[in-house]
């Protein structure tokens, strides 16, 4: 209880350093480590899992608060799919329970929820659950929740060229019009701004296939932390070294000063 306490009013000092007015617009996370924190516990892969989502709860509830507009969550990879099959059973399950679970903070927050990858690979009950949450969600505006599921960026991009092509064939669109702007809607990120900060727990620095396009110019955020031990803390400190960074988009520090 003490120790709870002291840990709060330590969380509200570090809050405190952030400046609400240059939040990032986009944050997304690779959500990784709960295997190893697992085995650290002499535990189970899904035990990891499992504690997985009480972190996933700290960032949304913690974005949410301070008025981040957009998080997007990267929960499952097209390259996941090749986990032994209890793994990605158990993960699916999950995913309902914590979709069915989750449905009220999500109303009672505003937040709405989205999703980007290939939902049709996605088990008919997650699709179900996902579509329904999403449904009854679409109407919230505080803050929008992308949880990127069955994602891949390769296959993304993939789609986008291969929907274009058809357009140009249809003469729907002339390769010339085809700019940034005319990828961007293709994307399946459609309504989302670019992501500004990119946040990877468990101390593996690459990007594995996550949001590739979108993440040209993001601020990049490694923490050796494990995924299931991530909380408002260290979105905080994420925070306030994403604001402490100068982006200068190619141009040279006097000219954005
Ligand atoms: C992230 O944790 C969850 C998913 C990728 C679904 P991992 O399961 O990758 O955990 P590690 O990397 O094996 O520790
Ligand atoms: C990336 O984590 C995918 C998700 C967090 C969903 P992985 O654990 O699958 O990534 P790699 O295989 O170590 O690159
Ligand atoms: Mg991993």
């Amino acid at each position: 209880m003490v120790k709870n306490h002291a840990f709060a009013l330590f969380n509200v000092d570090l809050k405190k350093q952030i400046h609400t007015n240059a939040l990032p617009k986009h944050i997304a996370i690779i959500m990784d480590g709960n295997g190893r924190w697992a085995k650290q516990k002499g535990m189970l892969r899904a035990f990891g899992h499992e504690n997985g989502t009480k972190a996933v709860r700290q960032v949304v509830e913690g974005c949410a608060e301070l008025g981040v507009e957009n998080l997007t969550l990267y929960a499952f990879s097209t390259e996941n799919w090749n986990r032994p099959k209890i793994e990605v059973q158990t993960l699916m399950k999950l995913l309902v329970s914590s979709l069915k679970k989750e449905i009220s903070t999500l109303q009672k927050n505003n937040i709405k929820l989205a999703t980007i990858g290939n939902s049709e690979a996605l088990p008919e009950k997650v699709y179900k659950e996902l579509q329904d949450v999403i449904e009854k969600t679409k109407d919230n505006n505080r803050m929008c929740l992308t949880l990127a599921l069955s994602y891949g960026s390769r296959e993304e991009i993939l789609n986008t060229v291969k929907k274009i092509s058809l357009k140009v064939k249809n003469n729907i669109i002339s390769p010339e019009k085809i700019d940034e702007s005319v990828i961007n809607k293709h994307l399946y990120t459609q309504n989302l701004p670019d992501v500004d900060l990119l946040i990877r727990t468990s101390g593996e620095q690459r990007i594995s296939n996550f949001l590739l396009w979108q993440i040209a110019y993001a601020e990049l955020y490694f923490t050796n932390v494990l995924w299931p031990d991530f909380t408002k803390h260290h979105l905080y400190e994420a925070i306030i070294d994403y604001q402490k960074r100068e982006r200068r988009f190619g141009k040279t520090s006097e000219q954005i000063n």
